[in-house]
């Protein structure tokens, strides 16, 4: 049920955090595995972790901000692996700023790379999956998208992670007669380079208590959830903004 063999995946931003964990995670599930990242240095490093742990995958670069940048990495992905029938979105970058001081242009960046280029690349990868009429893809949206830490300055990032889960919500209701599933992940603090930056560094001890699992969580524990929400054991999912946080959010 949980089985990814014969799939065909594209991870935008595998080469790093999230992206990486969950693109060896699926290439362990038995799918062939697409590293997409803007660093090309590290989409060769993940997908070589893929390879030689006895799975198949190819490293390519991409900015999902330009017009046909993730086209065209989708393009590769099927000349190399097959048919695409799954996707992660997970490039994404994270900042924070006092609104007050916020600049249109950081405003905009946020959107460009979180929102549009999220956007841009569920376009390509549906438009791939409706040529052999099935897929399912899984963007990552964040609990900062459902409530607001008043330490953490940046209304940028939480209302972009508020509108990734609502455009899978509505991808997911325009595409299901096309049978493609849409969902996404709402991961809850995880320890990736995006967690090292100094703005949440110096409060990873205070946040931890406000974690009802009491920790950050790992990268490796966004798998399991990701597996779940891409195969068949997620057959009747589509629309689910899945929330994985140690139950931060519940309190
Ligand atoms: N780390 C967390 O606590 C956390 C929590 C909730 C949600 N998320 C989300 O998960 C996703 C992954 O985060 P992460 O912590 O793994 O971050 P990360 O910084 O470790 O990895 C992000 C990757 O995206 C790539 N990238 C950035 N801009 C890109 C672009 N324009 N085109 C292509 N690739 C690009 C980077 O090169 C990097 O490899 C992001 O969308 C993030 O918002 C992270």
């Amino acid at each position: 049920m949980f089985s990814l063999k014969d799939e065909v995946a594209i991870v935008t931003g595998g080469g790093s955090g999230i992206g990486r964990a969950i693109g060896l995670g699926l290439a362990a599930a038995g799918a062939r595995v697409g590293i997409a990242d803007m660093s090309e240095e590290s989409a060769i490093k993940t997908a070589g972790e893929i390879t030689r742990a006895g799975g198949v995958s190819v490293a390519v670069r991409t900015d999902v901000t330009s017009e046909d940048g993730i086209g065209g990495a989708v393009a590769v992905v099927e000349r190399e692996l097959g048919p695409l029938s799954l996707a992660v979105n997970s490039a994404g970058i994270a900042n924070a700023v006092p609104a007050l001081d916020l600049t249109t242009e950081q405003f905009e960046q946020m959107y460009r790379i979180n929102v549009t280029g999220v956007f841009r690349s569920c376009q390509a990868e549906a438009r791939a999956m409706l040529r052999t009429g099935r897929g399912s893809i899984l963007n990552l949206a964040s609990i900062s998208g459902m409530v607001s830490h008043r330490e953490m300055l940046q209304v940028h990032y939480n209302s972009a992670k508020a509108a990734v889960a609502h455009l899978t919500r509505s991808l997911a209701t325009e595409w299901a007669p096309h049978a493609i599933r849409v969902n996404s992940l709402a991961p809850g603090f995880t320890l990736t380079p995006m967690n090292t930056r100094d703005e949440v560094a110096s409060m990873r001890a205070d946040i931890s208590r406000h974690i009802p699992l009491e920790r950050f969580a790992e990268p490796e524990e966004m798998i399991g959830p990701a597996v779940f929400l891409l195969s068949n054991a997620a057959s009747y999912c589509t629309g689910v903004d899945l929330v994985v946080d140690g139950g931060f959010t519940l309190l």
